[in-house]
C-alpha cells in the first residue's frame, strides 16, 4: 500500500509510521520539519494550510491510504487563533480527502466532540463541542465525510511521547515526578485513553480487515480519572505517587472550557476487531517498555 501520513513527527504519527513502515508499504510522511527523526526520503516538508502543497502532494504521490493525524492540538492556542485552527484542523482535512478521493481516508478526531456532561458516549450520541479545538475537529469530520465515502472517523483520546520530548500529559507527569516535583491530578475529569501504539495497530487492523467505513470510538476498556491515570503511571515507572495531589476542578477553571467526562464506548470497533487488546494496563506497560528503550 502507498500511505500518505500527515503529522509524522507527532506523538501519534510517529507510532503510525513505525507500525506501517514495512516491506509491503510505502509510507510518505508530511511535517513542517524533520525534528531530528531519521526518516530519510520518507518525509516531505510542507505546510498543510498551503492548499497548493496539499493538492500537489495528493496528485504526485497518489496514495491508496491517507492517515491524517496532523492538527493543532493545543487547546489554548486553538481558541486564540481560530482562523489558523480552522485552516489546519478542518479545511486541510477536507481538502486532503477531496484531493485523494479514491483513497481510504483515516481522520483522527477526538473524544472532545462531546460536552462531557454524562460520559459513556456511543457513536450516535449527540456531539456538542465546548471549545474551538473541539469545534474544529468536528468540522474536520464533516468536511471529510462530505468529500469521500471511504472515510474512517476515529474519535479517541491518547497518551504517549514525542521525540524530542514534548508536553503531553504523560511527558509532563514523568518529567516532574522524576525531578521529585509535586503535580496535581484531576479526580473529577474522566477519560479512557489508548497508548498511541495501540491506536496505530488498531488503524492497521481496521484497514487490513476492511472494517466498514464510518465513525468509530477508539477508547480503552475501562474509564479512569486523570488522577488515577497519573497514579498508574507513577506505579509502573516506580516513581513516588505521593507527589500526586488529587484535586477537583470546574470545567471552566482550566483556562479554556473543557469537557469533564469524555468516556467513549468501544463496543462498535471491538465488534470488528474482537482479538485486539484495548486495556489501559497493556497500554501503560507497552509505553513503559517503549519509553525506557527509546523505542520510537
Ligand atoms: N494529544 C492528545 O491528547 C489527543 C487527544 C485526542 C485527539 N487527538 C488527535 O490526535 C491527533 C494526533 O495528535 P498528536 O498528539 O499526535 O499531535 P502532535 O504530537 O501535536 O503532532 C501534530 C503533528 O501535526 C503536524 N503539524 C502541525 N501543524 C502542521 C501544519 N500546519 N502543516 C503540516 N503539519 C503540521 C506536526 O508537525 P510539526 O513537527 O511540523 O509541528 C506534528 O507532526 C490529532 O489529530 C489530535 O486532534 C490528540
Amino acid at each position: 500500500m502507498k500511505i500518505l501520513l500527515t503529522g509524522v513527527t507527532g506523538m501519534l504519527g510517529r507510532q503510525v509510521y513505525k507500525t506501517f513502515k514495512n516491506q509491503k508499504n510505502i509510507v510518505l510522511g508530511i511535517a513542517r520539519n524533520r525534528k531530528n527523526l531519521e526518516l530519510g526520503n520518507d518525509i516531505v516538508i510542507g505546510d498543510l494550510t498551503d492548499k497548493q502543497f496539499v493538492k500537489n502532494i495528493a496528485i504526485s504521490f497518489n496514495p491508496d491510504v491517507v492517515i491524517h493525524t496532523a492538527a493543532n492540538v493545543n487547546v489554548n492556542s486553538c481558541d486564540v487563533d481560530k482562523k489558523y485552527t480552522h485552516l489546519l484542523n478542518s479545511e486541510s482535512a477536507g481538502l486532503l480527502a477531496k484531493s485523494c478521493r479514491d483513497a481510504t481516508f483515516v481522520y483522527i478526531s477526538t473524544d472532545a466532540v462531546y460536552d462531557g456532561k454524562i460520559g459513556n458516549y456511543d457513536e450516535n450520541s449527540l456531539t456538542n463541542p465546548l471549545n474551538y479545538y473541539a469545534i474544529s475537529k468536528l468540522n474536520g469530520e464533516k468536511l471529510v465525510t462530505d468529500a469521500t465515502n471511504k472515510a474512517y472517523i476515529m474519535r479517541l483520546n491518547i497518551y504517549g511521547f514525542h521525540n524530542p520530548t514534548g508536553q503531553s500529559l504523560f511527558e509532563w507527569a514523568i518529567n516532574n515526578l522524576r525531578d521529585g516535583k509535586e503535580i496535581v491530578g484531576f479526580k473529577n475529569v474522566f477519560f479512557n485513553p489508548l497508548y498511541t501504539n495501540q491506536v496505530a495497530h488498531i488503524i492497521e487492523k481496521t484497514i487490513i480487515d476492511q472494517v466498514p467505513f464510518g465513525t468509530y470510538h477508539l477508547g480503552a476498556d475501562s474509564y479512569i480519572s486523570k488522577y488515577d491515570f497519573l497514579i498508574k503511571i507513577a506505579e509502573r515507572f516506580n516513581l513516588d505517587k505521593s507527589l500526586i495531589d488529587g484535586v477537583n476542578v470546574n470545567n471552566n477553571s482550566m483556562g479554556v472550557v473543557r469537557a469533564m467526562n469524555t468516556t467513549i464506548k468501544n463496543n462498535k470497533i471491538k465488534l470488528f476487531l474482537p482479538d485486539t487488546d484495548f486495556s489501559i494496563e497493556t497500554g501503560i506497560d507497552t509505553l513503559y517498555k517503549d519509553f525506557l528503550s527509546g523505542n520510537i
